[in-house]
């Protein structure tokens, strides 16, 4: 559609969390004037729901090749050693910075930051806050920081449709959707001399998920459609410790997924709430219906394995029980250090019922993190000139073919910095669009949303194999022959339905297991598959 109403800005960027935020504030420390789209209110991001911490090496005996270590092991082979070792040996300052910023940290009675360990960590080097409620403390101090600021517009409501881009193909802006502007069908544009995109992850491409409602893969379907470089988005990890609630369901292949049935507003109808994997970081075990700890002996760092080998454990477990869920044991921790420690935790299992410090926590695997995303150098470049990622969209080549725990805030704080910098070194003047990069020559029925995550769950969720696959592939090819009139449901559900397509083709070419990439058919690590695969699509956007 032609925009409707158009603004001018040096600079846009598409997303509110941590990524946004931060690249804003750093944009505006370079003296540039920033707009920030983001798709509902500033704070429904999936920042606000992180909980165990941001890693980063504060403590004098720990050092950045021991955190680049445990990080390029957990990603199992894929893993950018360059873009590690800027995580890890810029990571420790940008955290100082957000806490300039007003970040308030968990500190020890002399005054020194309180840090944690999760799975994979062979130290403590994890800073939290309120506890277990780290990333709502952070997206609270950016959101006051941005608010603060005068020369960062905010426009929320705004879904973001397709690349604006000049004639030499550099981008130049964005086309979106704002609630109550413009046109009849509200499509409008902001003009901008470069554009990053934050949007988040992808979460909702799955019927269980720790994700909010609102990470549909916008960012990387937009990519995608604009012939960007995007890559390994057949690693999406699997948090080991959802919290099961009572009102569960199971699907075909044993796989779990859960209605909300707690009635609780702490979550949404396919928003899984977290358990921290800091509660297993402060010595929580896991146990099946017997009481037994079933990961000792499969790893030496047992319940605290990286997070795939978990998850793994688990499903084990479910498979040969058939049960749809395993225990978290937290109660010789005490009620006073639970309840000082996770307050977050407690308040979402005793809302249904459960109490950690007397009753064992129900808990699954649950969707959590898009290891692979829209590909950009060291400086957050994307293949397109002007434009860039950061965050969960981007795939920097920091986590490999597994995350490690509490590494994605800090991505999003060390590349946020390294995007800013790039961008007030190189501004080329606004140029006049000369296209929109393919936008949609069709959307789907938003009433296929809960379908496509059933189908993604069967055949292409924790447990993979080419006759999965091949099913899923079947039935997206099916759903995406429902079409509907353009509107926001639409659009995001076609957003879901592009990085499905493009998931499942790439889980289906890679023919081994790897990190969160699990083919029952090839359950080895394949020498030949230790590189990237890039995905696309047919330029009119259809698969
Ligand atoms: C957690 O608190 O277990 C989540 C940490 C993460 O995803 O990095």
């Amino acid at each position: 559609a032609e925009p409707g109403w158009t603004e001018t800005t040096d600079v846009v960027v598409v997303g509110s969390g941590i990524a946004g935020l931060t690249a804003a504030l750093y944009l505006r420390e370079q003296g540039l004037h920033v707009t920030v789209v983001t798709k509902v209110n500033i704070d429904d991001g999936s920042t606000r729901w992180a909980q165990g911490g941001i890693a980063g090496v504060l403590d004098p005996l720990d050092s950045p090749q021991a955190h680049a270590y445990d990080t390029e092991i957990a990603g199992v082979g894929l893993c950018d050693p360059a873009a590690v070792r800027v995580l890890v040996e810029e990571g420790p300052a940008r955290i100082r910075e957000l806490i300039r910023r007003g970040a308030e940290f968990d500190r020890n009675p002399d005054g020194s930051l309180m840090l944690t360990r999760e799975g994979g960590h062979r130290a403590d080097r994890i800073v939290h806050a309120g506890g277990d409620a780290t990333g709502a403390e952070v997206q609270r101090a950016l959101h006051e920081a941005v608010r603060r600021d005068p020369w960062i517009r905010l426009v929320e409501h705004a879904l973001v449709l397709d690349l604006l881009r000049a004639a030499d193909g550099r981008a130049c802006g964005i086309t979106l959707h704002v609630l109550g502007e413009g046109s009849e069908d509200g499509v409008g544009a902001v003009l901008a001399r470069a554009v990053v995109l934050a949007t988040g992850g992808m979460g909702q491409i799955f019927s269980s998920t720790t994700n909010p409602s609102v990470s549909t893969g916008d960012g990387v379907a937009l990519a995608l459609r604009a012939g960007a470089e995007v890559t390994d988005v057949e690693f999406v990890q699997f948090h080991p410790t959802s919290f099961v609630t009572s009102k569960t369901d199971r699907g075909s292949t044993g796989v779990v997924f859960s209605r909300s049935g707690s009635g609780s507003s702490l979550v949404d109808p396919v928003q899984r709430p977290l358990i921290s994997e800091a509660l297993r970081g402060e010595g929580a075990h896991l146990v099946d219906e017997a009481g037994a700890r079933f990961m000792v002996g499969q790893h030496e760092l047992a319940e605290l394995a990286p997070r795939d080998v978990v998850a793994k454990g688990i499903y084990r477990v479910l498979r040969s029980t058939g049960a749809d869920h395993v225990y978290l044991d937290a109660r010789h921790l005490g009620k006073e250090f639970l309840e000082g420690r996770f307050p977050t935790i407690m308040a979402s299992t005793r809302s249904a019922g459960v109490d950690p410090a007397t009753d064992l926590i129900p808990v699954a695997p649950a969707a959590h993190y898009a290891s692979g995303g829209v590909r950009t150098d060291l400086h957050g470049r994307t293949s397109i000139d002007g434009l860039y990622a950061c965050g969960e969209v981007a795939c920097t080549g920091v986590h490999g073919a597994n995350r490690l725990a509490s590494n994605s805030l800090l991505e999003g704080l060390v590349f946020a910095r390294r995007i800013a910098d790039d961008i007030a070194r190189e501004l080329p003047p606004q140029a006049e669009p000369a296209r929109t990069a393919a936008a949609p020559a069709w959307v789907v029925d938003p009433e296929i949303r809960a379908e496509l995550q059933r189908v993604m769950t069967r055949g292409a969720g924790v447990l993979r194999s080419a006759d999965s696959l091949a099913t899923a592939a079947k039935e997206l090819t099916r759903l995406a022959e429902q079409r509907s009139r353009p509107n926001n449901a639409a659009w995001e559900v076609t957003n879901l339905l592009t990085v499905a397509t493009t998931l499942v083709a790439s889980a289906r070419s890679r023919r081994e297991t790897r990190g969160c990439h699990w083919r029952e058919d090839h359950p080895t690590a394949a020498d030949e598959w230790r590189g990237h695969l890039l995905n696309a699509i047919a330029p009119n956007g259809a698969h």
